[in-house]
């Protein structure tokens, strides 16, 4: 009772202290996209997941596709388990020094309990033909991607199933450790919590706040577990491990939005910040959910925090939409608006970053073009608002692009192309873009091959 009277005064003075963010607008015209600079040891890296590229996958996605939840499932993907040896090719053709990809949980624990070697060495094989072209594996160990077996003894809405994450993920870093340069706990956990339990995007498709809420804080337990698992084990305690934020600015389109836009802001972004913060997470909205959870940990638990960043929405009430004035892309929700990836740098540097004095990592960023040399001007326009923010202070020690190839997008393939080489789905074939050629120049002007210490 104590604490959920706590917890009131707490969401009200939150509440209170937000300011919807006034839309910020550069003059494009004024500026040189060309004045910016990297420091050395800069990762220039481009990003995939598991099941959005490997193809062969059986997880909780697939079943969602086949249950005609999504238009299709990843199927063959782009093949990448079959053809990583070319990829790592691909990759280093890029000039880029580190790749961000996923691991199969559903390939490496088949069964609960039952661990496939062959898989881990497969990662393990995948590590060192990127580590002998000077690129630096960096490793996400659940990406929206869970087993169906998970799922159905209750995923991660049940505490007591954290440990089987912890259980796998040291697995995976247990046999891997000496290969790989940084350890990504989960692909954004606000977002696996928001879309699978409260927007019906993702599996398993519920709409629960309370059970959101759960789940939310269930995973940053887990990624908390982890870590400590890590560390005090004298074998894996050099890892660096840190997990990551998406952060996407809800703008009220009108005055009377501002409630939502703040409602949304506090379920998307506060409470992780708290937690992390403070290691309590706090999440209560009035007669719609509540969790009180103590971690004391959580503030010990990142050596970096990962940025994940594509663009903002306007929200009028609960609903959203783009902005019609901004360049828009394939994706319905996205437009092109670098200054909000300047905003985010600055967010996670103040509430994360700085706090917990630990450096960050652009995860993800990219687009889908409308028009091919629409990626060109993303990457200039992103690219220097990463260097704004840098120079102002900002400790980004790295920059994943998203993607390296056109892949599986949640529910569609070919419809909503990310890659900087573009993929027949039929052949998979790999092509460059004419528009990758911007990514080229600036990762070998700026980048430098990756040793492993
Ligand atoms: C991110 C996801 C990534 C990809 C991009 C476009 O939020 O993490 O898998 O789908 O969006």
């Amino acid at each position: 009772m104590t604490h959920r009277f706590i917890a009131s005064i707490a969401f009200i003075l939150t509440l209170g202290s937000l300011h919807a963010a006034s839309i910020e607008y550069w003059d494009w015209k004024s500026i040189d996209t060309n004045a910016i600079s990297f420091p050395k040891n800069f990762l220039f890296g481009v990003g995939t997941s598991a099941y959005q590229v490997e193809g062969g996958n059986k997880n909780v996605w697939d079943r969602w596709a086949h249950e005609g939840k999504c238009e299709q499932a990843a199927g063959q993907a782009c093949d990448h388990w079959n053809r990583y040896h070319e990829d790592a090719q691909l990759i280093q053709n890029l000039g880029a020094n580190a790749y961000r990809f996923g691991v199969e949980w559903s390939r490496i624990e088949p069964q609960q309990g039952v661990f496939d070697e062959a898989a881990l060495d497969h990662y393990a094989a995948m590590c060192d033909e990127l580590l002998k072209r000077g690129i630096a594996p960096v490793i996400t160990l659940h990406h929206y991607n869970d087993p169906i077996w998970f799922a159905d003894v209750g995923g991660f809405e049940k505490e007591e199933n954290i440990q089987l994450y912890v259980r796998f993920a040291k697995k995976v870093i247990d046999k891997l450790h000496n290969k790989v340069h940084l350890w990504l706990t989960f692909n954004s956990p606000t977002s696996y919590a928001a879309k699978g339990y409260l927007a019906n995007r993702m599996p398993p498709g519920k709409k629960n706040m309370q059970l959101m809420a759960e789940v939310m804080k269930n995973l940053l337990v887990a990624h908390v577990r982890l870590y400590k698992a890590v560390k005090h084990d004298r074998i894996t305690a050099h890892a660096q491990v840190g997990t990551l934020h998406n952060i996407c600015q809800l703008e009220p389109a009108r005055m009377w939005d501002k409630p939502f836009a703040l409602l949304g802001d506090y379920i998307s972004h506060r409470c992780l910040y708290n937690f992390f913060k403070t290691g309590v997470f706090r999440f209560y909205i009035p007669c719609m959910g509540y969790v009180y959870h103590k971690e004391p940990d959580a503030p010990k638990s990142l050596d970096f925090i990962g940025l994940n960043y594509y663009s903002h929405f306007m929200m009028h009430g609960p609903k959203t939409s783009t902005f019609p004035d901004e360049m828009q892309t394939m994706c319905p929700d996205k437009t092109i608006y670098p200054e909000g990836f300047y905003r985010a740098i600055k967010e996670i540097d103040a509430h994360i970053a700085k706090p917990l004095n630990v450096p960050i990592y652009v995860t993800e960023n990219g687009v889908a073009p409308v028009k091919e040399e629409d990626r060109e001007l993303f990457l200039r326009r992103y690219y220097y608002a990463m260097h704004k923010a840098m120079n102002e202070g900002c400790d980004v020690r790295g920059y994943f692009y998203w993607s390296l190839m056109d892949n599986y997008e949640w529910g569609t393939m070919g419809k909503k192309r990310y890659g900087l080489y573009h993929v027949d789905f039929e052949t998979h074939k790999r092509t460059l873009k004419s528009s990758a050629q911007y990514y080229i120049d600036i990762a070998q002007k700026f980048g430098n091959k990756f040793q492993m210490v």
